[in-house]
C-alpha cells in the first residue's frame, strides 16, 4: 500500500546559549526550581540577525541533503511556526527563496506547539490525495526569545530557538505514516497566547506597555491539558492503525516539560528508554521542538529501519495531535 516516508531529517539551533545561572540574574529564580520543575537547564538564543527563516535554511538544507532530494524538486513546503519573520508574506515564502525551491507552493500553518503534527498530517493529506504531489518539505522553526517575556518569570525559564526539517516522500511497502490525529479545543485559547499584534489589539503605545506582545500563560492549566491529551492522542492512533504501546519502539513528544514527559510514559506505561528527550538543553521551542529530538536521535542512530515511532503534539490552540511512523524507506 502507498505510504507516506520520512526520506531526510535536519536540524539547526543558534549558538548562543542562555543558562538557568544567566536567568537567576535576570528574574527571581534558582536553578533548583527550573531544573526540577521543568528539567530544563539550558536553551538556545538567535542572535539579533537571526530570524524563523535563517535557523529553517540550515534545518531543510540538512534534511534534503540527507533525503538526497534537490531543492527545485519539492512540490510544497509548509513551515510550521507562531514566531514568523514577520506577519506577511509567509516564512514559508522567504524558505523557498532561501532555498531556491522555484517549482514548490509554499505556506506557514501556525498550531503552536503541535505545529508540527499538523504540518506533518496536512503534508500526507496532499501527498497520498493527489498524485502531482511527488515531495514535500515539513518544517518546525520558531525564534521564541522574540515573544519571551525576559521579565515574567513563569514563561521567561521555559523557551528557547531552534529548527527540525524533514523531506517527506511516498513508497510502497511497510514504512511510512500509519496514523495521524490533529484536534483543537477553542475554548482553552486564553491559557496560552500573545494577545497583542494582530487585528484584536494592533500595536500601540498602551500594548506596548502592557506587554501584550509577549507569550502570557497559566502554566499549570496547560500542564493538566497536556497530560490529558498525550494519552487521548495516543489511544486515537494505536486503534487506527491496530497497534499498542508494547508494539512502540520510541515516543517523540514535544518538549514542554520533563515532568509532563515523565507523566505521560507512565500512564502510558512506557519504559523511559523508549522517550526521546532533549529538552535539558534546548528547553521548549514549540513546532521545531518534535522535528529537532527526531533528528538528533536519527543523527545519533538510535533509530532503525522498521523501529515504530509515536509523535505526540499540543500546545495553544489548545491543540493536540499525534502520528505513528514506521521508519524507513
Ligand atoms: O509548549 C506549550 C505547552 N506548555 C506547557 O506544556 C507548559 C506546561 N506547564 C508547565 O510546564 C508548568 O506548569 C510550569 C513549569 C510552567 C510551572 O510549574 P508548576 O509546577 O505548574 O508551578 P506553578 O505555576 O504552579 O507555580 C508554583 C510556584 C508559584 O509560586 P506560589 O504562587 O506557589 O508562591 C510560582 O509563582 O512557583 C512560582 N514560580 C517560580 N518560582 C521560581 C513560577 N515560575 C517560577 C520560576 N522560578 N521560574
Amino acid at each position: 500500500m502507498l505510504k507516506v516516508q520520512i526520506l531526510g531529517t535536519g536540524y539547526d539551533v543558534p549558538e548562543g546559549v542562555l543558562s538557568n545561572n544567566d536567568l537567576e540574574k535576570m528574574v527571581q529564580t534558582s536553578d533548583d526550581w527550573i531544573t526540577s520543575r521543568t528539567g530544563i537547564s539550558y536553551r538556545r538564543i538567535a542572535g539579533s540577525g537571526t530570524a524563523t527563516s535563517d535557523l529553517a535554511y540550515q534545518a531543510s538544507k540538512a534534511a534534503l541533503v540527507e533525503a538526497g532530494i534537490a531543492a527545485q524538486e519539492l512540490d510544497l513546503i509548509i513551515v510550521a511556526t507562531m514566531t514568523p519573520d514577520m506577519p506577511m508574506p509567509a516564512t514559508a515564502c522567504l524558505l523557498q527563496h532561501l532555498l531556491g525551491a522555484n517549482r514548490a507552493a509554499a505556506f506557514d500553518l501556525n498550531a503552536a506547539c503541535t505545529g508540527f503534527i499538523y504540518a506533518l498530517a496536512t503534508a500526507e493529506s496532499f501527498l497520498l490525495s493527489n498524485n502531482k504531489y511527488h515531495y514535500i518539505l515539513v518544517v518546525g522553526a520558531e525564534v521564541l526569545s522574540r515573544v519571551v517575556d525576559y521579565k515574567d518569570r513563569n514563561t521567561c525559564v521555559l523557551f528557547g530557538d531552534g529548527a527540525g526539517a524533514i523531506v517527506l516522500g511516498k513508497g510502497e511497502g511497510n514504512n511510512g505514516i500509519l496514523a495521524a490525529y490533529i484536534s483543537a479545543d477553542g475554548e482553552g485559547s486564553g491559557l496560552l497566547n500573545i494577545p497583542a499584534g494582530g487585528s484584536r489589539y494592533p500595536a500601540s503605545k498602551e500594548t506596548l506597555a502592557r506587554r501584550m506582545h509577549y507569550m502570557q500563560m497559566q502554566g499549570s492549566e496547560v500542564f493538566k491539558f497536556a497530560i490529558k491529551s498525550i494519552p487521548e492522542c495516543v489511544d486515537r492512533v494505536l486503534k487506527e492503525a491496530d497497534l499498542c504501546t508494547e508494539d512502540v519502539d520510541y515516543i517523540v513528544m514535544h518538549q514542554a516539560n520533563l515532568r509532563i514527559l515523565q507523566a505521560a510514559a507512565k500512564r502510558l506505561n512506557m519504559s523511559w528508554e523508549k522517550v526521546l528527550v532533549n529538552i535539558d538543553q534546548y528547553g521548549n521551542i514549540s513546532a521545531a521542538s518534535i522535528p529537532l529530538v527526531l533528528a538528533e536521535a536519527v543523527d545519533e542512530n538510535k533509530i532503525k529501519a522498521g523501529d515504530l515511532l509515536l509523535l505526540v503534539g499540543f500546545g495553544a490552540g489548545l491543540t493536540m495531535g499525534a502520528a505513528l511512523v514506521r521508519w524507513g524507506r
